[in-house]
């Protein structure tokens, strides 16, 4: 048996309608809906991260203004961009695009965001409200739009063994802490560079999210019979029977579909489904405003 596809494309185009209504309620009542993004130099993967946003803003209604700064940029001028939109009351979500260069302070910039116009969740205040249990705060979009494919599987979360390859404070960490939360009740390892025996801990998870960017890092030999596996990585590999020279690929062998139950693909899996948890972040900061 082949695995079946979580296909983050079309569950996320499935979401797109519903978003809509409540972006044209919100225009009823005179709220323009809108995210500030600020990408900080010339990043190629985060000029089409930032673009693909955009794109989607633009479907659904949503203004979207795209601040673009030289990556000469020191601390505080980036903290004085970020506080000129907290003090908009027309700007409803702000997000910086990571990575940041390496003299900016990711941890203050987070900081910096008003916890209400944090469409990231990445402010102390919205994660501190995350590690509480409390989930009426603004939510990481990658670990929502996981917790949201793992949910379209159909499948019973509570009681399995859930191993998260990665502890970055965009994906891993709040990811673990989301899926051991009440309500959700999965048991979570969380793999790390320092941890020993990687292969054991894969082959007994019957859930299996990669997010550690390095290609074909887990074998199809470490999963689990049945097992849901979600690959968060992408990543470009020379290619030489290609056109372009190089393939996407992600995290996880793609022959591991011949051994798990369900799978995302790379592209087209976790990417779409960030999009759109981070549109219903900014509809909803949008609401609370
Ligand atoms: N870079 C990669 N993923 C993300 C994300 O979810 N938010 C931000 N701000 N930057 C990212």
């Amino acid at each position: 048996m082949v695995a079946s596809v979580l296909d983050g494309t079309s569950i996320a185009k499935g979401l797109e309608r519903g978003l809509i209504a409540r972006v044209d309620n919100l225009i009823k009542k005179s709220i323009i809906t809108h995210l500030v993004v600020i990408l900080v130099g010339d990043n190629p993967a985060s000029e089409i991260y930032v673009k693909n946003k955009q794109i989607m803003c633009q479907k659904l209604g949503i203004k979207s203004t795209l601040v673009n700064v030289s990556s000469d940029v020191v601390q505080d001028e980036l903290e004085q961009i970020i506080e000129e939109f907290n003090d908009d009351d027309e700007v409803h979500g702000i997000l910086v695009q990571s990575p940041l260069p390496k003299k900016i302070d990711e941890l203050k910039i987070a900081s910096k965001i008003l916890p209400r116009k944090d469409v990231d969740g990445f402010n102390p205040v919205n994660l501190g409200r995350l590690v509480q249990g409390d989930t009426g705060g603004i939510i990481p979009c990658t670990p929502l739009g996981i917790i949201q494919l793992l949910e379209n599987t159909g499948e019973t979360l509570e009681g399995k063994r859930a191993t998260v390859l990665g502890r970055s404070r965009i994906v891993g960490m709040p990811l673990s802490i989301l899926l051991s939360m009440k309500g959700i009740d999965a048991t979570v390892t969380i793999v790390h560079s320092k941890t020993v025996g990687i292969e054991k801990i894969c082959r007994e998870s019957d859930i299996l999210i990669s997010a550690i960017g390095v290609p074909n890092f887990v074998k199809t030999e470490w999963i689990k019979d049945n097992s849901i596996i979600i690959d968060v990585g992408i990543s470009r590999i020379e290619d030489r029977n290609k056109k372009s020279g190089y393939s996407i690929v992600g995290d996880v062998e793609k022959s591991a579909n011949r051994v798990a139950s369900w799978i995302t693909p790379v592209p087209g899996g976790v990417g779409p489904m960030t999009i759109i948890k981070l549109m219903e972040n900014t509809i909803r900061c949008s609401e609370l405003s």
